[in-house]
């Protein structure tokens, strides 16, 4: 079990690697307004310390050189106390920019925006529920471990958690937010450019920690209204009969008493909503690719994949679960 686990971490903490190198997950290629703020201080901060720290390292040389070449001489040397004199200016002068900096971009975090679109994010261990907010109830809809953003236009996120405290954090798009019990934060989200992306929870929440990641896809308008209009459908009733019967078996197991699947009996809500499972990309807060295979092996036993997980293995014939999984996969 201790092995497997390590593997699982390792195999999370190497995913984590690749994606901040292949640009999905890092925050200095910036997708958004926020981050791109980010990014700048952080330049400015490169740009200014390593030239310091040579600049240390340089005058650390010169002293050392000297004593050898001369000996060791106290005091007197007016030219030492007034280099001294400047560099404590600049230094001062330095984390004066560094400060100003750093608050300027701070407040660009937090102005307030019109017409957003709203969603409300509630960390659980270890997956996200995320919900659209709308004025109308019948236009708002519930998903899990996806965010799906327009582009060019202001996201509203409330952030909550359900247990522990957690910590979202998209590198491209902005900086982290913490999901604290009891407590609802807010973090604004203006991506710029489209595409693929990927967030992770960044405050240690238990075993699963490094399973806690969030798929983020960046669309252009119409994209996202296409996207938006599929998701506040209800599920498609089945056409096939092995489809048909998994919906039978889903509905008479333990399955929905945690999961909600909108248009069916399934109404449970201590699981993520499952109503358009199959056009999602990741499976199990993106600890696996979603595809048949995995979503069979999920259910089969979801301790051998993600050790810890409250998702329990309910006990099923292999009929019911090649069933089950037909009857998942129409949820487009
Ligand atoms: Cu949730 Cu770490």
């Amino acid at each position: 079990m201790k092995t497997r686990r390590a593997t699982a971490l390792l195999a999370a903490g190497a995913a984590s690697l690749l994606a901040g190198c292949s640009h999905v997950q890092s925050a200095l290629a910036p997708a958004g307004d926020q981050a791109a703020a980010i990014e700048r201080v952080w330049d400015l901060m490169l740009w200014i310390c390593v030239p310091m720290y040579l600049l240390v390292l340089a005058a650390l040389g010169w002293a050392l050189w000297r004593k050898h070449s001369r000996g060791h001489t106290m005091g007197g040397d007016r030219h030492a106390a007034f280099g001294l004199a400047a560099f404590v200016i600049l230094v001062a002068g330095l984390l004066t920019v560094l400060t100003a900096s750093s608050y300027i971009a701070d407040r660009r975090l937090h102005v307030a925006v019109t017409d957003p679109v709203k969603v409300r994010i509630t960390a659980m261990q270890w997956w996200w529920q995320v919900d659209y907010l709308d004025a109308d109830p019948s236009r708002q809809f519930t998903t899990a471990n996806e965010l799906h953003l327009p582009v060019d236009r202001p996201t509203r996120i409330e952030l909550r958690s359900n247990d522990v405290i957690h910590s979202l954090w998209i590198p491209v798009l902005n900086g982290k937010e913490d999901l604290i019990p009891g407590r609802t934060n807010v973090i604004v989200m203006t991506p710029r450019k489209t595409g693929t992306y990927r967030g992770q929870c960044a405050e240690f929440c238990g075993l699963q920690h490094a399973n806690m990641a969030l798929d983020v896809q960046v669309d252009d308008t119409s994209a996202f209204a296409a996207w938006k209009a599929r998701q506040l459908a209800p599920a498609a009733t089945p056409s096939t009969p092995t489809a048909l019967a998994g919906m039978r078996a889903f509905n008479a197991t333990a399955c929905a008493m945690c999961h909600t699947i909108a248009g069916t009996d399934a109404g449970g809500v201590t699981g993520p909503n499952l109503t358009h499972l199959a056009s999602r990309r990741t499976l199990a807060a993106g600890a696996l690719p979603f595809n048949r295979g995995t979503l069979s092996a999920w259910i089969a036993d979801p301790q051998r994949q993600k050790p810890g997980t409250n998702m329990p293995e309910v006990p099923l014939q292999q009929q019911q679960l090649a069933d089950i999984v037909d009857y998942l996969m129409t949820l487009q």
